[in-house]
């Protein structure tokens, strides 16, 4: 293994991933290593194996091949369970939630203590829910504290991104991995994700990011891996990666209008 970075103390390694569905290979020898404190892009056209890769890592898919070493021990094969336990919890591309409960409910399911399935990142860590102050802290640092009580139908595509964005901070993981939370999100949210983004990094919290917006990943990233049909194309620093040619014919040659391109605060 040629790469420093995989030799390192990164927190989480992936090396040699792979996941064939009937015969397609959606995830082809992907390597990758994730630094604490940092924030890892993972970029691509439409089908070429982004959720594919995170469903591997975090236990919801199991992998034909490879190894996913979490902060040095081997959750390679784990459940979904074991991996959130171990530290690692991710969000989903489609957001789901419990549309007749409140937010507060939805955010006290999620955080443990229920026998509740829990739709918003699936894991169940804890054995007892937090108190009411601490879900409501966690409800007004994604900024949606006007609606706490609400039934969460109330809440827009891209609320329940920020929901579920909560749903991992309240568990405190080592790394937390989200699926497009940009996507078919209004840019008065997508200022505010990336607010609290900004926020995160500062406390040195540890992402994997899958998104389409360019910018956002130019501004946010420290790392940037490109999958073109299952297959790192590339990886480096943002200016690096949107200095390639090979990821804009990447992202041409997919569907170009994957790329969003409008500013980001
Ligand atoms: N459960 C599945 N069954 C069959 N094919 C799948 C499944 N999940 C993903 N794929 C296929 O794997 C490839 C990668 O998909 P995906 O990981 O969702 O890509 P991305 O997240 O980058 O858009 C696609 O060709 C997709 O159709
Ligand atoms: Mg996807």
């Amino acid at each position: 293994m040629a790469e420093a970075s995989v030799m390192g103390t990164s927190l989480l390694q992936v090396t040699g991933l792979s996941k064939s569905f009937a015969g397609i290979k959606a995830v082809d020898d992907v390597s990758f290593s994730v630094e604490a404190g940092s924030v890892t892009a993972l970029i691509g056209p439409n089908g070429s194996g982004k959720s594919t890769t995170i469903d591997c890592i975090s236990g919801f898919t199991k992998a034909d091949a490879g190894r996913v070493i979490l902060a040095g021990k081997d959750i390679t094969g784990a459940s979904a369970h074991t991996v959130a336990a171990s530290g690692l919890v991710r969000t989903f591309q489609n957001v789901r939630v419990y549309e007749r409960f409140s937010l507060r409910d939805n955010l006290r399911i999620a955080a443990g203590g229920s026998a509740a399935t829990n739709p918003l990142t699936f894991a169940r860590v804890r054995e007892k829910a937090p108190s009411s102050e601490i879900l409501d802290e966690h409800i007004e640092r994604v900024g949606l504290q006007r609606y706490r009580e609400a039934p969460a139908a109330i809440l827009s595509y891209g609320q329940r991104k920020l929901l579920a964005l909560a749903a991992t901070l309240i568990l405190n993981p080592a790394i937390i991995i989200l699926d497009e939370p940009l996507a078919g999100v209004n840019p008065s949210v997508i200022r505010d994700l990336s607010r609290l983004l900004d926020a995160l990094k500062s406390e040195r919290r540890t992402f994997v990011i899958i998104e389409h917006n360019i910018p956002f990943v130019m501004r946010h990233a420290d790392h940037v891996v490109v999958l073109e049909a299952g297959r790192k194309l590339m990886e480096g620093p943002p200016v690096t990666v949107r200095a390639d040619e090979r990821v804009m014919r990447a992202y041409l040659g997919g569907s170009g209008s994957d790329v969003a391109t409008e500013k980001v605060p």
